[in-house]
C-alpha cells in the first residue's frame, strides 16, 4: 500500500498530533520521520492531555505500530520522560514502537551547545528550543554523530567519550554555562540503558517490507514547512527537511511510494521565536487570538506570535509538499471575531506580489480579504452541513484561492472534534 504523509504548512504546532491522533486508528503503521523533541504534539483524550516530542502521535492505538525513523535525532532523556509518561498512562508502549538504527543522539554536550550558541547570537538569536537539535544535525552532515545503533557496539562508551572531548573543545569559544554536565551525562547513560530494551530497526528495510506486505502507513511531520531548511525563512528555522521530501530521506522510501499528502493549517497563523511573520499582529487582535487559542508553545511554554492566515504562504508550502488535502484545524478559535481577515498578496517595492520573496523581510505590507465571522459554534456539530454558512464561505475562499480541497475541519482540541468535508 501507498504511503500517506500527514505535515504541517505553517511555522509548526499547526494540531499535527491531533489530526494525526484521528486518523491513526485507519493506519498500521505511523513514522516519525524528522525533527526530534523540538517537537510538541498534543492530544487530547476524554479528560487527558498529552504531549508528544519524539514518539508518534499514533501510541494511542493498541494495533498502530509506532516506528521513530531515521530521520528523527533523539534525546534519551526525553524518550524515556515520555516511555514513562505513557506507560503510567496504561499504555503498553514496549509492543507499539520501534526506533531506528540509523536515527541520531542528542548528547547533553548538543543541548549545550545549542544554549551556548543562542546565547553567543543574542538578539539575533533563532529562538531555538534548546533541545540540542542544530548542533546535532550538524554533527550529523559533519559526519560526526552517533545513533541509535552505535548503542549496540562494544565500543559506545569509547565513540561517546570523543563526541565528547569534541564538544568540550568547541565549547570553549563562548563563555561558561550554567549546566552540570556531568549530572546530565549520567541521566543520559540510565536512559539509554533503558532504550536498549526497545525494538531498534533498520527503518528502511521494515517500512518496504510493511509496504509490501499491504501495510497502511501515515508518515507524521514535526515542525512546519516555513521551518525547513531548505525553503523556509532561512536562517530562522530548524535544521531538518520538514517538507514531504523530508519522508523519503527520513524513512527510507522512494517518492513513487507516496500517495496522499494531507497538509495541515491553522484557521490563522502562529509562529513561535524569531524570524520573519508577514501576517503578524501585534495589536489587541493578535493578543485575542494568543488568549482564545490558548496560543503557548507545548514544548517550551513560550507565547506564540499570532496573525491572520497568509494565502500566499500557504500556497508556497502547497506547492513545495504536493499537498492533496487540507485540514484546517482551530476554527473554533475564531468565533469570537465578527472580520475575519486572509492575507491574499504583498505588497513589495510597490509592486502587488504572489510570490514568497528570498526575504520575506522585504515585504512592505500584506493585502487582506475581509470575511464575515460565524459567531459560536453549536457544540453538537458532526456534519459539515450544519456548520455556519459563513465559515462554508471561508471554506470555499481558501479551497478556491488554493485549488486544494479541504478534508478536515477542526472545531475544538478533543478527538471528537473533528468534521469531515465532503
Ligand atoms: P502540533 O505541534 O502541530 O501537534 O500542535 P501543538 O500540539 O503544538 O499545538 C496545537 C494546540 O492546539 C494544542 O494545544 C491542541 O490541543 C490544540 N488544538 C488542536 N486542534 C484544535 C482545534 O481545532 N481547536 C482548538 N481550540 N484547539 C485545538
Ligand atoms: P511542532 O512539531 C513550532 C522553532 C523554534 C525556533 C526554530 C528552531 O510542535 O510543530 P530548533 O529547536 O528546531 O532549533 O528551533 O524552530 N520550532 C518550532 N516551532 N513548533 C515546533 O514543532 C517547532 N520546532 C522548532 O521555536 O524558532
Ligand atoms: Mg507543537
Amino acid at each position: 500500500m501507498p504511503v500517506d504523509v500527514l505535515l504541517g504548512l505553517q511555522w509548526g504546532d499547526e494540531g499535527k498530533g491531533k489530526i494525526v491522533d484521528y486518523l491513526s486508528g485507519s493506519y498500521d503503521c505511523i513514522a516519525r520521520f524528522q525533527g526530534g523533541p523540538n517537537a510538541g504534539h498534543t492530544i487530547i483524550i476524554g479528560d487527558n492531555k498529552y504531549v508528544l516530542h519524539t514518539i508518534p502521535s499514533g501510541v494511542f492505538r493498541e494495533k498502530t505500530r509506532n516506528i521513530i525513523g531515521n530521520g528523527v535525532v533523539i534525546d534519551p532523556i526525553t524518550l524515556v520522560k515520555e516511555i514513562r509518561m505513557l506507560e503510567g498512562a496504561g499504555i503498553d508502549i514496549k509492543d507499539r514502537l520501534k526506533i531506528a538504527r540509523k536515527a541520531h543522539l542528542i548528547l547533553p554536550t548538543h543541548r549545550a551547545l545549542d544554549a551556548a550558541s543562542e546565547k553567543a547570537k543574542g538578539k539575533e538569536k533563532i529562538g531555538s528550543t534548546l533541545r540540542g537539535i542544530g548542533p546535532t544535525y550538524m554533527d550529523k552532515t559533519g559526519r560526526n554523530g552517533l545513533r541509535i545503533g552505535d548503542i549496540e557496539a562494544s565500543d559506545f562508551r569509547s565513540r561517546y567519550e570523543k563526541l565528547f572531548q569534541k564538544h568540550q573543545t568547541l565549547l570553549q569559544i563562548y563563555p561558561k554555562l550554567d549546566t552540570d554536565l556531568k549530572e546530565e551525562e549520567d541521566k543520559w547513560f540510565e536512559a539509554i540503558d533503558h532504550i536498549k530494551t526497545y525494538d531498534f530497526i533498520d527503518c528502511e528495510y521494515y517500512i518496504n517490507k510493511e509496504i509490501d506486505k499491504g501495510k497502511s502507513i501515515l508518515a507524521e511531520g514535526a515542525q512546519g514547512s516555513m521551518l525547513d531548511i531548505e525553503y523556509g525563512t532561512y536562517p530562522y528555522v530548524t535544521s531538518s527537511n520538514t517538507i514531504t521530501a523530508g519522508v523519503c530521506t527520513g524513512l527510507g522510501i522512494a517518492p513513487g511510494h507516496i500517495k496522499e499528502v494531507i497538509g495541515i493549517s491553522k484557521a490563522y497563523c502562529t509562529r513561535v521565536g524569531s524570524g520573519p511573520f508577514p501576517t503578524e499582529l501585534e495589536d489587541e487582535t493578535g493578543e485575542l487570538l494568543r488568549k482564545e487559542g490558548q496560543e503557548f508553545g507545548a514544548t517550551t511554554g513560550r507565547p506564540r506570535r499570532c496573525g491572520w492566515l497568509d494565502l500566499i504562504q500557504l500556497q508556497y508550502s502547497i506547492m513545495l509538499n504536493g499537498v492533496t488535502q487540507l485540514a484546517i484545524t482551530k476554527a473554533d478559535v475564531l468565533n469570537r471575531f465578527d472580520k475575519i481577515g486572509i492575507g491574499t498578496s504583498y505588497s513589495i517595492g510597490g509592486a502587488s506580489s504572489e510570490n514568497l520573496p528570498f526575504d520575506l523581510e522585504a515585504i512592505d505590507n500584506v493585502n487582506f480579504t475581509e470575511l464575515d465571522g460565524w459567531g459560536d459554534l453549536a457544540d453538537d456539530i458532526k456534519v459539515y452541513s450544519d456548520l455556519p454558512k459563513p465559515l462554508h464561505r471561508y471554506c470555499d475562499f481558501i479551497e478556491d484561492f488554493l485549488s486544494v480541497n479541504i478534508s478536515m475541519i477542526s472545531v475544538g482540541p478533543e478527538r471528537s472534534k473533528l468534521i469531515l468535508k465532503p
